[in-house]
């Protein structure tokens, strides 16, 4: 069945990639975006290599007048809902703008659907809500535990949120989406990420080193109780991440309530592993230095992704090579992220 899916943060990093992905399986996609972390640039890009394109509002997920026109102007089926802020230390210092994008966006988000009757949402959560303390590998069966920052408490607080929608109401049909680390880029070069400033994340931090923006790694912590020494992450592909989507945009055809999927390969590795990785895809030597720990950060986690093959069908397909060499085609043809075109 053909989808009208409205994509909110679809001019980002992983919107994009899905927003590909939903076009080339053939669904129509109406992309909403305020631009704060994205660019047209991606969508124009996506459209080159979809060969049709989104059809793109700039506008806010607050906006409930926005909202509402959106909804009675176009016959939407499905959304997912990518939009919102992402930076942990950020979401320390700015707590309320954190909660006010992230919750209230998704609030604002869910109202507008109610009132329009469209009552199938696909929402991008994160590891983070398993806390400090879960097991290891983490399933969904694992309890959530406290998140150490606003930007995980809000994710948690939108799960709670759509948990109680869809009890008040059977008609919903909610998949929860928990990523772990995505990273890499698409394959022909023309999306990927593009951080605004000097990049939190290691994938990019990595790349820009290499391309000699930057000077060199610092790895936060070389004692953690790990192989070796540094800390460990399930790093995915985000060409499979947006694979994961589709499935379960599908799935939502069988799937009615809320439905919590993990998003992983099930496969942790370490900073020092990530770096000989990229070393290997780039063939160049990546300067770096063990540097005190980052606050906040865990020593180590990955996923258990058995239940995502189990009722979506999905695994991810794409391996380290592969992550490591798409990040770096992407890096080495856009040295200025979008900017650069
Ligand atoms: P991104 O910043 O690249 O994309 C988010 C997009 O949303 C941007 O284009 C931004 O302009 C837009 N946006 C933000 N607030 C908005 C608002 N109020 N109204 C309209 N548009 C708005 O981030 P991403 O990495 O693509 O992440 C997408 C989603 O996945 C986010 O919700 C993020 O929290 C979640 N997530 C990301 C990661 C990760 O490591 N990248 C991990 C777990 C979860
Ligand atoms: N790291 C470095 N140096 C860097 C950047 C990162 O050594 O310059 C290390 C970190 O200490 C960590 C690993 O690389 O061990 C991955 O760090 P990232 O910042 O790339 O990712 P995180 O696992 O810290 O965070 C990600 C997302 C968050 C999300 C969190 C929870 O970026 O949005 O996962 O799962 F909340």
């Amino acid at each position: 069945m053909t989808e009208t899916v409205l994509v909110t943060g679809g001019a980002g990093y992983i919107g994009s990639h899905t927003t590909l992905a939903l076009l080339q399986a053939g669904h129509d996609v109406l992309v909403l975006d305020n631009l704060c972390n994205g660019s047209p640039e991606a969508l124009r890009r996506v459209a080159r290599v979809a060969g049709r394109a989104p059809r793109f509002i700039e506008g806010d997920v607050r906006d409930a007048a926005l909202l509402a026109r959106v909804f009675a102007e176009h016959p939407v089926t499905a959304v997912m809902h990518f939009a919102g802020l992402k930076a942990v230390g950020e979401s320390v210092r700015e707590p309320l703008r954190y909660y006010d994008n992230n919750v209230a966006g998704s609030l604002a988000l869910c109202q507008a659907m109610q009132s329009a009757g469209v009552h199938r949402f696909v929402f991008s959560s994160s590891a983070t809500v398993y806390g400090e303390h879960a097991p290891i590998p983490y399933s969904e069966a694992t309890p959530v535990g406290r998140p150490t920052n606003p930007y995980g408490r809000s994710k948690l607080m939108v799960e709670d949120l759509l948990a109680d929608l869809a009890q008040s109401d059977p008609r919903w049909r909610i998949a929860v989406l928990r990523y772990f680390n995505p990273v890499g880029a698409h394959e022909s070069g023309l999306i990927g990420e593009d951080p605004s400033g000097i990049p939190n994340n290691l994938l990019p931090y990595i790349t820009q080193v290499a391309v000699g923006k930057l000077r060199e790694l610092a790895v936060f912590g070389g004692d953690y109780p790990t192989p070796d020494g540094t800390g460990v992450r399930d790093y995915i592909h985000v060409v499979d991440l947006a694979d994961g989507h589709l499935k379960a945009l599908h799935a939502l055809g069988q799937h009615t309530g809320w439905n919590v999927w993990n998003l992983g390969t099930g496969q942790g590795y370490s900073v020092l592993q990530m770096v000989r990785a990229f070393e290997d895809a780039s063939g160049r030597r990546l300067p770096y230095r063990i540097a005190p720990r980052r606050a906040g950060d865990i020593a180590q986690y990955w996923s258990d992704p058995a239940k995502a093959q189990r009722e979506l069908g999905w695994h991810a397909r794409r391996g380290l090579p592969e992550m490591m060499r798409d990040a770096w085609r992407w890096q080495q043809a856009n040295p200025q992220g979008y900017a650069s075109s």
